[in-house]
Parts: C-alpha cells; sequence; structure tokens
C-alpha cells in the first residue's frame, strides 16, 4: 500500500461582483425575502456578467490558488474542473482554463457529478498523486447555474448562485492532508434534479426551449429527504474510514444548499453550529463551487489552522454524495 501523505496545499476562490437580493427575486417571481431566508437561509446570491462563463470563474480561483500554494501554472501536472454548467458540452471545460492560465503541463479533464462534483475532483486528483504518477493537482469546482435557472420558477428560481473554488493538492508531510473519504451515487434518483433537454436524450429544439427543458428541473422535497438522509451518513463513513469519530471534528464544511439541511447534518454529528461553516446567506447554492468557496474563506479568516480537523461534505444530482476527512496543514 502507498503511504504517501496527499492534501491541499493551495486555495482560491471567485464570486461575480452582481449582486441578486431575496428584494430583487420579489421583483421577478411569487415569492418573498422571508420566505426564501426562513426556508432556505439564502439572503443574496450571485451572478455572473453577460460575458462571464464558468470558465472565467473557474481560472480567477486557480490563479488565485496557484498564488497562495506559491506554485507556477507550468508545474501543474493536471487540471481538473468540477461543473455541472461547462461552458460547451465539450471540449471540457478544463481545457479552456488550462489554456488560460497556461499550464502546459498539465492534463485536462471535468468531472459532472453537479453538487458533489468539487469532493469526486478532490479525490479524483488524490489518487493520482498516491500513485506517483502526478505530483501537482489543480482541482476546481465552478458554476454558473444562473445561465440555467428559470427566474420566473419559484421551485428552483431563489436557490442558485454562480461562483468558484480551486484547490491545488500535494504531497504533505506524514499524518497531514486527506485521512479518509467516501464516494457514493445513487443512479435511481436521476429523475428528481436535472437539465432534461440539450444532451443527446433530447436534442435542443424550439420545443424544448418553449418548454424550458434546458432549464434545471427539481422535485425540492424528495431532494431534501435525499440530502438530510445522506450527509451525516456520508461523514460518518469517511470518519470511519479514517479511524476517528464525529468528536474529532474541527470543522464541518457542508455543501451550502440549504441552511435547514446544515443544521440537520450538525445535529445528526452532535456538533453545535459554531464549528460548522456557513456562507449559504451570501452565495446561496453555487453546486460544485460552494464546499471550496466556503472553505477558501474559513481558511483566509485564520478559522480553520494547522492540525485541525476539517470534514467536508456534499450531495447534488445524479443523486450523488461525497465526504473527505482532512487534517489541516498550510
Ligand atoms: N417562495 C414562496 N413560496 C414558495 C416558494 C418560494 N420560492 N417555493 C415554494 N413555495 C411554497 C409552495 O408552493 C408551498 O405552498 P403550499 O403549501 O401552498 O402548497 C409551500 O411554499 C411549501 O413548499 P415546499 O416545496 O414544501 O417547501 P420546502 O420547505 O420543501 O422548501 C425547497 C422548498 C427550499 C426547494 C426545499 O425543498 C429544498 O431546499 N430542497 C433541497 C433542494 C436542494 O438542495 N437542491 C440542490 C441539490 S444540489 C445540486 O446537485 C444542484
Amino acid at each position: 500500500m502507498n503511504k504517501k501523505c496527499v492534501g491541499i496545499i493551495g486555495l482560491g476562490s471567485y464570486v461575480p461582483q452582481k449582486i441578486m437580493t431575496n428584494k430583487d427575486l420579489e421583483q421577478i417571481m411569487d415569492t418573498s425575502d422571508q420566505w426564501i431566508v426562513e426556508r432556505t437561509g439564502i439572503h443574496e446570491r450571485r451572478v455572473a456578467a453577460a460575458n462571464e462563463s464558468t470558465s472565467d470563474l473557474a481560472t480567477k480561483a486557480a490563479r488565485k490558488a496557484l498564488e497562495d500554494a506559491k506554485l507556477s501554472a507550468a508545474e501543474i501536472d493536471l487540471i481538473i474542473v468540477a461543473t455541472a454548467s461547462p461552458d460547451m458540452t465539450f471540449p471540457a471545460t478544463a481545457c479552456v482554463v488550462q489554456d488560460n492560465i497556461k499550464a502546459i503541463n498539465a492534463a485536462a479533464f471535468d468531472i459532472s457529478a453537479v453538487c458533489s462534483g468539487f469532493l469526486y475532483a478532490l479525490i479524483t486528483g488524490s489518487q493520482f498523486i498516491k500513485t506517483g504518477m502526478y505530483r501537482k493537482v489543480l482541482v476546481i469546482g465552478a458554476e454558473t447555474l444562473s445561465r440555467f435557472t428559470d427566474w420566473s420558477d419559484r421551485n428552483t428560481g431563489m436557490l442558485f448562485g454562480d461562483g468558484a473554488g480551486a484547490a491545488v493538492l500535494g504531497e504533505t508531510p506524514e499524518g497531514y492532508g486527506i485521512l479518509g473519504v467516501d464516494l457514493g451515487a445513487d443512479g435511481g434518483g436521476a429523475e428528481l434534479l436535472k437539465i432534461p433537454a440539450g444532451g443527446s436524450r433530447h436534442p435542443a429544439t424550439n420545443e424544448t426551449i418553449l418548454q424550458k427543458q434546458h432549464f434545471i428541473h427539481m422535485n425540492g422535497n424528495e431532494v431534501f429527504k435525499f440530502a438530510v438522509k445522506v450527509m451525516g451518513e456520508t461523514i460518518l463513513k469517511a470518519l470511519k474510514n479514517a479511524n476517528l469519530a464525529a468528536s474529532d471534528i474541527t470543522y464541518l464544511v457542508p455543501h451550502q444548499a440549504n441552511i435547514r439541511i446544515i443544521h440537520s447534518a450538525a445535529k445528526r454529528l452532535g456538533m453545535p453550529m459554531e464549528k460548522v461553516v456557513v456562507n449559504i446567506n451570501k452565495y446561496g447554492n453555487t453546486s460544485a463551487a460552494s464546499i471550496p468557496i466556503a472553505l477558501d474563506e474559513a481558511v483566509k479568516s485564520g478559522a480553520i489552522q494547522s492540525g485541525d480537523i476539517v470534514a467536508l461534505a456534499g450531495f447534488g444530482g445524479g443523486l450523488t454524495w461525497a465526504s473527505s476527512i482532512i487534517k489541516w496543514c498550510k
């Protein structure tokens, strides 16, 4: 068994300048600030400018992560972008980022696991380092879900926001880095959360557009029930994998989808909310970007310190889920 320890050695994030508040949404859909705050915890979200796409947000986060890791782009061996809102069906958004930052020695590909995407990318990327194939891997969660949101649909329109978070992975001192992980999927729930048209099953036509099939469709109640169940389970599995208990966690950085889902995960683990990183109020659900943005903010604010046990956990369309227990080292 390979004993190499792998962890996050640099972090960066970026959110677009434009803020859309719940009050702004009241003007375009049948909703209220009070309902959105009470039922989701979201106060406002960011929306990409007309000339900004997912790769632009990803590039800005990537540059900050490289600076934080004190590395040049040429030192990166692999770029993985996790996104459900790629620039195009192909080529991969990771290839666009590779060109933007001039990571001339890097391979590049995308991962599709929706809101679990960043953790799927983190765990995949870490394997390349563990095996000795690569030394430095850049993993990015980036989304412009505002482009796939029906702003007249109150069941989905208030939830999502745009943003990007990036992490550089590299070897860490022994005992630090990723200690345990869990990955899972249940394709039986694929229908619960999807963008029905624009792929090979229902290629884009005038009809699919008129029927708004190119926007996010979601069974919110069923996704909620799934999320509440799986968040606690996946963290407990990753903890077991790391030979740790919930009481060992210094900070939980959960996917920011709904404050009630976050509260329920904390309760299941017996964790006080002071140990849970929350920024959903500012950004809404930024899907694959939510965990790295929250992690970056918690590290830059000085909350997360070297030696802390950090639990990252998410769930999303697929259905998918993932978590990672990290002994922080920076
Ligand atoms: N504003 C005002 N009223 C609303 C709104 C709104 N935006 N949305 C729904 N309502 C109304 C409903 O019509 C309903 O009214 P009724 O009682 O008269 O029928 C009432 O509020 C309750 O509706 P519910 O859908 O039961 O509300 P709920 O408390 O379940 O909240 C929500 C809905 C926020 C969508 C919740 O189910 C949720 O967060 N689900 C999980 C979604 C999620 O996490 N998705 C992302 C997954 S990650 C990824 O991969 C992208």
